[in-house]
């Protein structure tokens, strides 16, 4: 077992199974008959990136089913050290994967991972955690998959202003300004930095006034969230009318605060979340979350398994419509309680 080898059995997911026939890159002209990717994520216990994971998994099965080609995953967790990240690519190296998915620990410190995977010509896909795109330009053989993340703050402020333009008991003191905290996630993911801005820019664009009343950074995790938002509802208490949350984890995990405190529901404040993992579909279905933001996993599983398969099996990408040549992005949803019956499972 590999160092931090996280998801067991994943490698033998393949329809067809593997003898000898290999690990490494096949020479063109040959049949190849099986592959192997090696990924590296994050967190393995993040939800999002978790119930990414497993739609890459069915997808792999499936393209197997289409293809009759073996596909071999091995999947890492990096337990949020990018050293950690970095031995788990070299060893996938000397493993003799064909492609690498990586989900960086460390967005700005991609160069290690970078040049190991150069020295033995094998084709990084990042996704979700996305480098800057001077790193990106290092080597003509990574790419990024990922989601346009604007939108989702943007789609998150749209449904935070609808709640207040709908129903007036939302704005508690009647003062006609919006009264908000945010739970951030990771300083300086990508995502957190748009989501924090544009959710709010947004409410203020629908001609919304807004006050920040207090914010807290828990790292996409429910239980960090539940503590910052119980101190921040100890500081603040009734005066907060919204609560955004740049991920539906923390926007649970600030639910799990309110009843912690044993608020009754008609009290709550406005609580927006993305993501529309299961529990927070789940969320929005029962009307405690006003809403989420639809982040397509099924969409960029699918992009970063159709890429990994075409680089390791050495076919043209062109039919991909890789943005520059080497990015996947896909669009987010808005989903409020009237759709969640479309994304749930
Ligand atoms: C975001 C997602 C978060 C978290 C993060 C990890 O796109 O919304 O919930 O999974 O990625 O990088």
């Amino acid at each position: 077992m590999g160092k931090g080898k996280a998801f067991i059995g994943i490698g033998m997911l393949c329809a067809v199974m593997t003898l000898c026939a290999g690990c490494g890159r096949q020479e063109k002209d040959d049949k190849v008959e099986s592959i192997r990717i090696g990924v590296t994520v994050y967190d393995q216990y993040d939800t999002f990136v978790s119930q990414l994971m497993e739609s890459f998994k069915v997808y792999a099965r499936q393209k197997t089913g289409e293809t009759g080609i073996a596909i071999n995953i091995d999947v890492y967790n990096a337990s949020a050290s990018q050293s950690t990240q970095n031995a788990q690519v070299e060893e996938m190296l000397e493993d003799g994967c064909d492609v690498i998915c990586v989900n960086l620990v460390d967005r700005t410190e991609p160069t290690t991972i970078i040049d190991m995977a150069e020295s033995k010509n094998v084709p990084v896909v990042f996704f979700n955690r996305e480098l800057v795109a001077e790193d990106l330009e290092r080597w003509n053989q990574l790419y990024y998959v990922g989601a346009k993340a604007l939108e989702s703050g943007i789609m998150e402020g749209e449904i935070a202003a609808q709640a207040f333009k709908e129903d007036p008991s939302v704005d508690k003191n009647g003062d006609g300004i919006f009264q908000y905290v945010i739970l951030e996630g990771e300083a300086g993911h990508q995502d957190s930095i748009v989501r924090t801005e544009y959710s709010v820019s947004t409410i203020t664009d629908n001609g919304i006034e807004v006050e920040k009343l207090g914010y807290a950074i828990a790292n996409w995790n429910r239980a960090q969230a539940q503590t910052k938002t119980a101190q921040m509802l100890n500081e603040y208490g009734k005066q907060i009318e919204l609560i955004l949350a740049n991920n539906d984890d923390m926007a649970l995990g600030a639910i799990d605060a309110l009843k912690a405190a044993e608020i009754s529901p008609e009290e709550w404040p406005v609580v927006v979340g993305i993501d529309g993992t299961d529990v927070g579909l789940e969320s929005v279905k029962s009307g405690e979350m006003a809403g989420t933001v639809y982040n397509d996993k099924e969409g960029q599983a699918r992009g970063m398994l159709d890429l990994a398969y075409a680089l390791a099996t050495d076919q043209d990408t062109s039919e991909l419509n890789l943005e520059d040549g080497k990015y996947i992005r896909l669009p987010y949803q808005k989903i409020l309680s009237e759709d969640v019956y479309q994304y749930l499972k």
